[in-house]
């Protein structure tokens, strides 16, 4: 049995996930005092918001590793954590660390402007040394500290009888982000999700390093957000409690904000609207018409109606009312354009045949984009409006692909300054079910995606990163964290570390696995209810034995 354990323990010593850029550590023990000092001094001026945000950073690290407890017993052979703890006898001789000194090198722009490559320096640098009591970790900006406390906690196991310890000191870490744009996408139109959903769900974001929660917040399902400048709209909830206030948005924001969080914001359209038909039938064309299939992807049919000012109206005021309260959090507005329905304009246009309708489309998207823009932010839309419907869009615009890797080439063929966000709702297939799909992907199909497969050099620098969707059709608060977790955070490594190592190999399920294994484990320690990746005989043998 020698060598297994010793494979594990191996295995053990890096788990940390997202896999940082440049590792190095030892294997010396030392712990970590039940009171730490954490200091932040930042060598350039910031604002007292930065300040703020690392200090109630600090105060979730110190939850996390003293109170989620998580005593890895799972992780070792035979459920004997004797064997993976070290006794007290060393766990009394290790060096005590009690202080954490967080450096930030530069000032955090409070600007959410363009260019968006300038804006998020996520790089951070963590030292942990065997002769001294001090931890360091320099942060390029906030968002670089956060992400250095998050891989500190990850280091750290919590003893049976004592305080924190790790085994692999010194430990010397540089890291930064492979993509910019790591981003869950949650649809909250098909079902209903809580605040509190949402909340836990920033959380885990965080813990995974993802920066970009993009809300799919209407459909034709529902509409559950309140605006205050059409009260009516939420006539479209599913019950008069099941919608997000403007509180509650604000809330959502600045939680997110706090953990280097980013909320994108979709008001699918024109497809995608017929819930705006339940208090303004006025400006839905098609609403819930049989047989749906015939003028829907999804029941109900229905879309906003195309050359009518009543509508530019609406949706310059829906903008107006909704995008100042979002700017100074993000520089992104989503505004949909997937799945319009051609057939569904035979009624007010007279025609289904694309070239016919798409001088309508154009003005649609011209009209909401100017809106966009004058709001002082940037759209974001889906591939169709590009590649189906010739639209011709700013040079600062997202375009966000879902339909096949391949779409990525051609979107980034059309205009090389677009940027094309990935991890498209590829291998999707409805065999053998006839019903919406459930387009459920293993953790290892989707660690196998490589958002830049296919790509020249050249290509691969529109790509700004991608997104897991979460369509919602068959989830909600009751299956949420296991659809979610850890599947989101076999993407989060994809896109914070690269499909491929330094050496250009790429990443394989043997040495994920474990990492993964023991993530989820930690999730679990959070109250996020991450489902098992493999039988828990695995988690505490070496990965090759439960490999296919
Ligand atoms: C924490 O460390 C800082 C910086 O070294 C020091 O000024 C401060 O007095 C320390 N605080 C405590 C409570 O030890
Ligand atoms: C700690 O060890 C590092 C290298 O291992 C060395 O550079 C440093 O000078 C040592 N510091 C102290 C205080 O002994
Ligand atoms: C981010 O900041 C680090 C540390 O200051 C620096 O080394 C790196 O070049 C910066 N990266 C970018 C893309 O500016
Ligand atoms: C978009 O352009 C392509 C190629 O020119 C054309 O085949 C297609 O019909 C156009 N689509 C629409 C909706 O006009
Ligand atoms: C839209 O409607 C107006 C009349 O309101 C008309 O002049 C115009 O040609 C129509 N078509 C487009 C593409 O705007
Ligand atoms: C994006 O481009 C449009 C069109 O060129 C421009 O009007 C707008 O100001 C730009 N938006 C931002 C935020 O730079
Ligand atoms: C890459 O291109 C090959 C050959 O055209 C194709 O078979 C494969 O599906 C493509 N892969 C992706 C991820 O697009
Ligand atoms: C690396 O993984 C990609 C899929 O992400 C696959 O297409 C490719 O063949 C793999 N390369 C090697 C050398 O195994």
């Amino acid at each position: 049995m020698l060598l297994p354990l010793i494979v594990t323990l191996i295995a053990v010593a890096v788990a940390i996930w997202p896999i940082p850029a440049t590792m190095s550590t030892g294997n010396t023990v030392v712990k970590l005092s039940y009171n730490p000092n954490i200091t932040f001094r930042s060598l350039q001026e910031v604002k007292p918001e930065t300040t703020t945000k690392i200090n109630r950073a600090i105060e979730r690290f110190k939850i996390n590793l003293f109170t989620k407890v998580f005593v890895p017993d799972m992780l070792q052979p035979f459920g004997d954590i004797s064997k993976f703890e070290p006794s007290i006898v060393e766990i009394e001789k290790a060096l005590t660390i009690n202080a954490v000194r967080l450096v930030q090198l530069n000032s955090d722009l409070h600007t959410v402007k363009p260019v968006l490559t300038e804006n998020e320096n996520e790089s951070y640098d963590l030292r942990i040394m065997d002769n001294s009591t001090e931890i360091l970790i320099t942060g390029a900006t906030s968002s670089g500290i956060l992400h250095g406390l998050t891989t500190l906690s990850q280091l750290f196991y919590t003893h049976t009888w004592g305080p924190p310890y790790t085994k692999i000191a010194p430990v010397s870490i540089t890291d930064t982000p492979r993509f910019l744009h790591r981003g869950i996408n949650l649809d909250l139109s098909r079902n209903w999700f809580s605040k509190e959903d949402i909340l836990r769900t920033i959380d885990a974001m965080a813990f995974n390093k993802m920066n970009r929660l993009h809300l799919h917040i209407t459909d034709a399902q529902s509409w559950p957000l309140e605006i205050p400048a059409f009260p009516e709209l939420i006539k479209a909830a599913y019950s008069p409690t099941k919608y997000y206030s403007t509180q509650d948005i604000q809330s959502l924001l600045s939680a997110a904000e706090d953990r280097g969080i980013q909320i994108l914001m979709e008001t699918d359209m024109p497809g995608h609207s017929t819930s705006i038909a339940y208090s303004h039938p006025e400006l839905i064309t098609s609403a819930n018409i049989q047989p749906w299939g015939d003028y829907a992807a999804e029941p109900p049919s229905g879309t906003l109606k195309l050359n009518d000012s009543n509508v530019e109206d609406f949706v310059s005021g829906l903008f107006a009312d909704f995008l100042p309260r979002l700017v100074h959090h993000t520089q992104y507005y989503h505004t949909g354009g997937d799945e319009v329905n051609k057939k569904a304009y035979e009624i007010t246009l007279g025609t289904s045949d694309g070239p016919t309708l798409q001088p309508f489309v154009e003005r649609f998207v011209q009209h909401a984009h100017k809106e966009v823009f004058k709001h002082d932010m940037q759209a974001i839309v889906w591939e169709e409006m590009l590649l189906d419907w010739n639209i011709s869009l700013a040079k600062n615009t997202t375009v966000q692909v879902w339909q096949s890797a391949a779409n990525v080439k051609r979107v980034i063929q059309k205009g090389q300054l677009w940027e094309a966000m990935t991890f498209a709702k590829s291998y999707h297939s409805c065999y053998p079910f006839a019903d919406y799909c459930s387009p459920v992907k293993s953790w290892r199909l989707i660690y196998s995606y490589d958002p830049l497969a296919n790509l020249t050099i050249e290509e691969t620098k529109s790509v700004i990163g991608g997104e897991i969707h979460l369509w919602a059709e068959q989830t909600d608060s009751s299956n949420l964290d296991r659809m979610l977790w850890p599947r989101a955070s076999a993407a989060a490594e994809v896109l914070w570390s690269g499909r491929q190592d330094s050496n250009g190999v790429n990443r394989t399920f043997l040495e994920a696995t474990p990492r993964l294994h023991e993530m989820r484990f930690r999730m679990i320690s959070k109250s996020i209810h991450a489902e098992p990746i493999q039988p828990l005989w695995c988690a505490q043998r070496p990965s090759y034995m439960c490999a296919l």
